[in-house]
């Protein structure tokens, strides 16, 4: 939104990048839950964090008579005939019951409250980026390729979703636990509780060595994926032609090795990441060994009872989990670090121009002028244009005609701003596109392809492509495109869908919804690239003639390498060489018929 005051911005956003902050900020909209979910996450603690307690202050006063100040109090609850070491026992047994059932349940609330929050934060990411989908150039679209782009939404993303679902919830839990624990063990005997608090940073820091090394690996791991999930996507597009070659093997048999990069790679992070946690954890629980030894020596040396040493190991014990959570929860760090740095390389694939709508020149006009000036462009080193000049009067219709290969796409590719061509301009009524945009341009300028792109959905949205139309428009379309009979005959009709690309229709019935897309549209240009190259003689005079009433207020452009389709054109241009050598009236198309005869050895006028 920023740049659309900027005439021509910059191709690339830099600027735009995912910081764990912006993440954290996205959380933060959801304050009320987030503070709902942490008085849940301390009262579970507080309910958790007693019970360890409960069994071993019975020790001293029940198992060695030791006068102390939990009897008293239970002496005072219970009945006189009830006042017996079984039922003090068995009492205790109850209340931690009753804790921990308590703890299960504010903790299942916590967590339902976080990963309500954390799979909000992943999907505003998510939507984000498709968003951003929307302005990326096409150049990007084709070198990345879709499944490897797809990785980023699921594979990435997931990564990113895997460490906010546990983190968040778990992290403060854990910590909480850890500092409950603290407190009951400082209580207890502060001078071992310190010897033992102190050591806590000192394995903290001893895995962070560790896990350092296991950072770099999750970030091949998730490469990985993505260049399997790049030919998986290419594989399963391409999966008719392949087989019909017969050469589906060989691709499978690619996948395979790809995905068994997929497994090396996860093997390498998957034991390492383990190996690493498995080693911090066991550090730690040596710790709690010796802690265990400390302790009794300082029964030996001092006033601990030996009820106290319990609770002390019993607390060790219950530290255990939340502090192999902590430690755990670096390695979901180093991955979504990771996940996030792919990501931003989403954010930075160039983008499309964004020119600012400073006028229409469509507003209140039925039809517009075309001129193409001077255009040059070349893909990569080699010239496709090289200095295209055109002029098409309002409801002019022209006809273009030239070898296949000549760049004639791509000049209609560069109308509609598909691709920024490095010299000349695109007007509409004498208006650079600069200053219309490209949506407007697009709104108004309708292609039908050689191949055209179909969606697996219905005939009326393959015509409306969502656009809201009554089925009377649609049945008029599909008659002018020549396609009603065919409709006419599907078991639903405008309700029956045609298969992934269209796969369940004919290459010319393709063509002609794409054609019946094109009149829904009610464009002001209209531009045919080979629109109708695979339909019968018979069929495309019968759809020229019907469309003529519908072309006749509308600028209209008209490629082919087919004579024959450019006939109803007012004037006709030769295409060659990235060059219009040629241009004619329509009286004239029979000597240019006679120069494309010599050129590519076919009369068919
Ligand atoms: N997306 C692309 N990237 C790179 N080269 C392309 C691309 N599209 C077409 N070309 C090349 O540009 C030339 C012109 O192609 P095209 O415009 O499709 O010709 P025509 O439509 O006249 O048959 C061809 O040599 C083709 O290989
Ligand atoms: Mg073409």
């Amino acid at each position: 939104m920023e740049h659309q005051k900027n005439s021509v911005t910059g191709t690339s956003s830099s600027r735009q990048r995912y910081t764990w902050r912006e993440i954290f900020a996205l959380a933060l909209k959801h304050k009320p839950r987030l503070v709902r979910a942490n008085l849940l996450a301390i009262v579970a603690t507080i309910m958790s964090v007693p019970v360890p307690l409960l069994l071993p202050v019975l020790v001293d006063e029940v198992l060695l008579d030791e006068p102390g100040p939990v009897l008293p109090v239970m002496n005072s609850l219970l009945p006189a005939g009830w006042q017996m070491p079984a039922v003090y026992i068995g009492v205790m047994v109850l209340a931690a019951l009753l804790l921990r059932v308590a703890a299960l349940s504010f903790n299942v609330l916590q967590s339902r409250e976080f990963s309500k929050v954390s799979k909000d934060v992943v999907f505003r990411v998510r939507s984000r980026l498709l968003g951003r989908l929307q302005r990326v150039a096409m150049s990007e679209y084709e070198t990345r390729g879709s499944g490897a782009i797809s990785s980023h939404f699921i594979t990435d993303l997931d990564t990113i979703d895997q460490f906010l679902g546990s983190t968040i919830s778990r992290f403060l839990v854990a910590s909480l636990t850890v500092f409950g624990t603290a407190i009951v063990l400082l209580w207890v005997h502060w001078q071992l509780a310190l010897l033992i608090l102190l050591f806590n940073p000192l394995v903290i820091f001893a895995t962070i060595l560790i896990g350092k090394r296991v950072k770099e690996l999750k970030r091949r791991e998730n490469s990985a994926y993505e260049e399997f999930q790049g030919d998986l996507t290419e594989t399963l597009d391409a999966i008719h032609q392949l087989r019909a070659a017969n050469r589906e093997k060989h691709y499978l048999r690619q996948l395979i090795d790809r995905a068994r990069n997929v497994r090396d790679h996860a093997i390498q992070f998957e034991w390492r990441s383990d190996a690493a946690s498995r080693a911090s954890f066991a550090l730690f629980q040596f710790g709690v060994d010796a802690f265990r030894g400390a302790a009794m020596i300082t029964v030996l040396f001092s006033d601990l009872s030996i009820g106290m040493m319990f609770a002390i190991f019993g607390y060790l014990w219950f530290m255990l989990t939340p502090v192999q959570e902590i430690l755990n929860m670096q390695y979901a760090w180093f991955a979504a670090n990771a996940a996030l740095a792919r990501i931003n390389r989403l954010l930075e694939l160039k983008e499309e121009p964004r020119y600012p709508a400073l006028e229409n020149p469509f507003r209140d006009r039925h039809t517009v002028g075309l001129t193409l000036r001077n255009i040059h462009f070349s893909y990569g080193d080699e010239q496709v244009l090289r200095g295209i000049s055109l002029d098409l009067a309002p409801g002019e219709k022209v006809a273009l005609v030239g070898a296949s290969g000549g760049g004639k796409s791509t000049l209609v590719q560069i109308i509609l701003g598909m691709y920024t061509p490095q010299q000349g301009d695109v007007l509409i009524d004498g208006i650079p596109v600069q200053r219309i945009g490209l949506p407007c341009l697009r709104e108004h300028v309708a292609t039908v392809l050689q191949h055209p792109a179909l969606f697996n959905d219905t005939v009326r949205q393959n015509l409306t492509l969502g656009r809201d139309k009554p089925d009377v428009e649609l049945w008029e379309a599909l008659r002018i495109a020549q396609l009603h009979p065919t409709v006419e005959a599907m078991p639903d009709k405008l309700d029956t869908v045609i298969g992934r690309q269209g796969v369940r229709l004919s290459g010319g019935q393709r063509q002609r919804l794409a054609i019946a897309r094109m009149i829904l549209s009610e464009p002001s240009v209209v531009i045919l690239d080979e629109a109708t190259s695979a339909l019968d003689a018979e069929t495309e005079f019968q759809l020229h003639r019907d469309l003529e009433a519908f072309l006749k207020q509308r600028t209209t452009l008209i490629i082919a390498h087919r004579l024959s389709a450019v006939k109803r054109a007012d004037r006709a241009c030769v295409f060659e060489d990235g060059r219009i050598i040629e241009e004619g009236h329509h009286d004239e198309l029979i000597a240019l018929e006679g120069l494309y005869a010599q050129l590519y050895g076919e009369r068919q006028l």
